[in-house]
């Protein structure tokens, strides 16, 4: 029988419905409160009785921890209504997949579905309920540290990333076995800080956010995400977590979500330091009237939403409509029938790390590298090749990159072991990054090898949430270990690993580059198989590399200028343009290179004009130059040429990820309708503009060839 959450509510005090809405760390229902009083327990204001009526607990180590937080829990809920655990599961559990912007370069969303499936059915059985995955913040700027998070720069890819993780996380129900809710974050426009700069303020036009900036949250929520984490930033100067056009006209009335709001961590109490709030109180009744439900981490609603009710200066309507959501959830999710639900300490230690789970973890591994560079085919690699190891990545297990909690670097193998393992001929030469370090013994080993591999890139801690950097160059003195190799007339290949595109000016001298990007707990067998060609490399880039910092933002969908630039190496004087840079990124959005090559046609359409109820059908052929298999990513591109609001000068629509074997070719078959040639106006409605378009397709977005067709009214 599911249970009357409206009865339920009925029942519930008003201190005991303001509890549903606070979340609190675990530790607070195990903690010896008489000793703790005096720490955080005091500076939050909190007392047992606050404690034990809390709704939700942030994060959980394993299924033993829930089971005995839980029981205490229950044991002190006058309702016996069960804490919901939430849990950061970004990309897996213990099974740690390729980061977010890595997946998002496989180019097949059902990497992301997988990922989250078995990151689900691991966190379940440790006793996690809900996660705040995926992070659907679009991203257009390489020094912000989470870019590492997110899907990358374009909306139709990260929506549709977006939508395939949720539904990856929840499955068909969330009552089922293995499966935990999903919760999209930050909304919204978190990924688009001033400067790049983690925090800072963001000043984003309506036009841009309905362009493309909210277009991640919304495909989530069409998933069915039953939750929504408000960003930490201001939207219109309102900071979005008590932000009523964001929570109330978008979310609830536009897109008619019916899930759980959430701070994100202290950002209710926030708003006092962004001046948009007089005091806790005020943040209280602000929160509520945007309908804001849960707060996270601090107390504000706890210790004033009461008072704010019973000086009728909120409406309880206002707490009501929040706590029924919760306890929806809650129904949901099972929890009523069973607390325990899904935690199990035994079957824990069955699920994860599972064969199974490596192995997936693998494959999607092996789509999300992107090879950038290989000159004279320098990859992939002979066997019998002998190999001299350097960098401050040689003998490094840290593959699986930043918010993989539960995952355990230390049991991951690195890329030496890996090679030994395989009977590689291999020297581990230094792994610093001072080429002062190196000594004749050294130089003589390097002068030995036949390639030299450089394992390059960031540690985990260089990006992430808190980790923005200025200077997006390889750290430290990393760069000039690639010039020393080449002044010792050897092939270099760089193989890096970081969480962010890298300027990578200083290191273009290498023979090839590998972005490995933190590809999980099977990474470094994944890099060797792409290595020695046991696998072909297939990741294209979701975001641009910028030649230089002061590029930044360099994104491939960007709005026309009056004053376009058409040759970039000879432009003329007044066109958009440096005087000390080119326009164009080093490595484009959509960029990736194969062992294969592939040659393209132009594109064949159907027709010339087609009328708002007819579809085009767009065909290119797609010829395999050389004697190896490969799979290669055909992109679609549009441009709107004259609408009634200025369209971006491309925007991708449709790509298929085609595997072509040796010399073969196929004709690749695109269909677009009414709906992709239509876009947003900044009040959201969805319109279309009679016209000339131009289709283009190609490898990336800077390899193109083009058509025009017209849009007849
Ligand atoms: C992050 C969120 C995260 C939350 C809870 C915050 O600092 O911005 O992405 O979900 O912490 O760990």
């Amino acid at each position: 029988m599911p249970l009357n959450t409206k009865d339920l509510l009925k029942q519930m005090t008003i201190p005991e419905k303001i509890g549903q809405m606070m979340q609190l760390s675990p530790w607070f229902f195990v903690a010896d409160l008489e000793k703790e009083a005096a720490g955080p327990i005091r500076d939050l204001k909190l007392d047992e009785a606050k404690i034990f009526s809390a709704g939700t607990a942030l994060g959980i180590g394993d299924a033993r921890e829930m089971i005995e937080v839980q029981k205490k829990y229950l044991a002190k809920n006058r309702l016996g209504i069960p804490l919901l655990f939430g849990a950061d599961v970004i990309h897996g559990y213990r099974t740690i997949f390729p980061v977010p912007l890595a997946l998002s370069c496989s180019w097949d969303p059902e990497n992301a579905r997988i990922a989250a499936r078995v990151a689900a059915l691991e966190a379940a059985t440790a006793g996690v309920h809900m996660t705040y995955a995926p992070m659907a913040d679009l991203v257009r700027d390489p020094r912000w540290g989470r870019v590492v998070e997110s899907f990358g720069e374009d909306p139709y890819l990260l929506g549709l990333f977006a939508a395939a993780s949720v539904a990856g996380f929840q499955g068909d129900d969330l009552a089922g076995e293995g499966t935990v809710a999903s919760c999209v974050k930050h909304f919204a426009g978190y990924g688009a800080p001033e400067g790049g700069r983690e925090y800072a303020a963001v000043d984003l036009s309506r036009q841009a956010l309905e362009g493309g900036y909210l277009e991640g949250y919304r495909k989530a929520i069409e998933a069915g995400a039953r939750g929504v984490m408000t960003a930490f930033n201001t939207i219109e100067g309102v900071p979005c977590t008590i932000n009523r056009y964001l929570l109330r006209t978008i979310l609830r009335d536009r897109w008619k979500f019916s899930g759980v709001t959430i701070t994100d961590y202290d950002s209710l109490h926030e708003v006092l330091a962004h001046g948009a709030a007089e005091d806790e109180r005020d943040a209280a009744r602000l929160g509520v009237l945007a309908g804001l439900d849960i707060e996270m981490a601090s107390t504000d609603y706890v210790n004033h939403l009461e008072k704010l009710v019973t000086d009728g200066v909120v409406d309880l309507s206002l707490i009501d409509e929040a706590v029924l959501r919760i306890l929806d959830l809650k129904e949901e999710l099972g929890l009523f029938a069973d607390p325990f639900h899904n935690a199990d300490p035994v079957k824990e230690q069955l699920t994860m790390l599972s064969e199974a789970h490596l192995a997936l973890s693998k494959r999607v591994a092996l789509e999300s590298a992107v090879l950038l560079k290989n000159d004279r085919m320098a990859l992939p690699l002979h066997p019998a090749l002998r190999i001299a190891l350097i960098g401050p990545y040689a003998t490094s297990h840290e593959t699986n990159g930043p918010w993989s909690w539960h995952g355990n670097n230390a049991k991951n193998e690195s890329i030496a072991e890996v090679l030994r393992r395989r009977g590689i001929d291999l020297t581990i030469v230094k792994d610093g990054d001072s080429i002062a370090s190196y000594d004749a013994s050294d130089i003589e080993k390097l002068r030995q090898a036949d390639v030299v591999l450089l394992l390059l890139g960031e540690n985990a801690h260089q990006s992430g949430e808190a980790h923005s950097r200025a200077d997006i160059t390889l750290p430290g003195k990393q760069a000039e270990l690639v010039g020393f190799v080449k002044s010792l007339h050897g092939t270099a290949v760089a193989v890096l690993q970081n969480g962010r595109p890298l300027v990578l000016e200083n290191i273009l001298e290498a023979d090839a580059i590998l972005e490995t990007w933190f590809l999980g707990t099977k990474g470094a067998e994944a890099v060797c198989d792409l290595l020695y060609g046991i696998a072909d490399p297939s990741g294209k880039l979701t975001m641009s590399f910028p030649r230089s910092v002061g590029q930044i933002p360099v994104h491939y969908d960007g709005l026309p200028t009056g004053r376009p630039n058409h040759h970039e190496l000879h432009p003329r004087e007044y066109v958009t343009k440096y005087i000390d840079e080119l326009n164009s990124p080093r490595f484009p959005f959509g960029f990736g290179l194969s062992y294969a090559a592939f040659s393209y046609g132009a594109p064949v359409l159907s027709a010339s004009a087609i009328t708002p109820s007819e579809s085009l059908a767009v065909t290119v052929e797609l010829h395999n130059e050389t004697a190896r298999a490969g799979v290669e990513t055909v992109q679609l591109y549009l441009r709107d040429k004259a609408a009634r609001i200025s369209r971006p000068v491309l925007e991708l629509k449709a790509f298929r990820k085609i595997r072509l074997s040796a010399f073969e070719t196929q004709t690749v078959r695109f269909e677009l309708g009414l709906s992709d040639l239509s876009y947003r106006l900044p009040d959201g409605s969805v319109v279309w503009d009679p016209g000339v378009f131009t289709v283009s397709v190609g490898p990336d977005s800077a390899h193109l060839k083009a058509a025009d067709f017209v849009l007849k009214r």
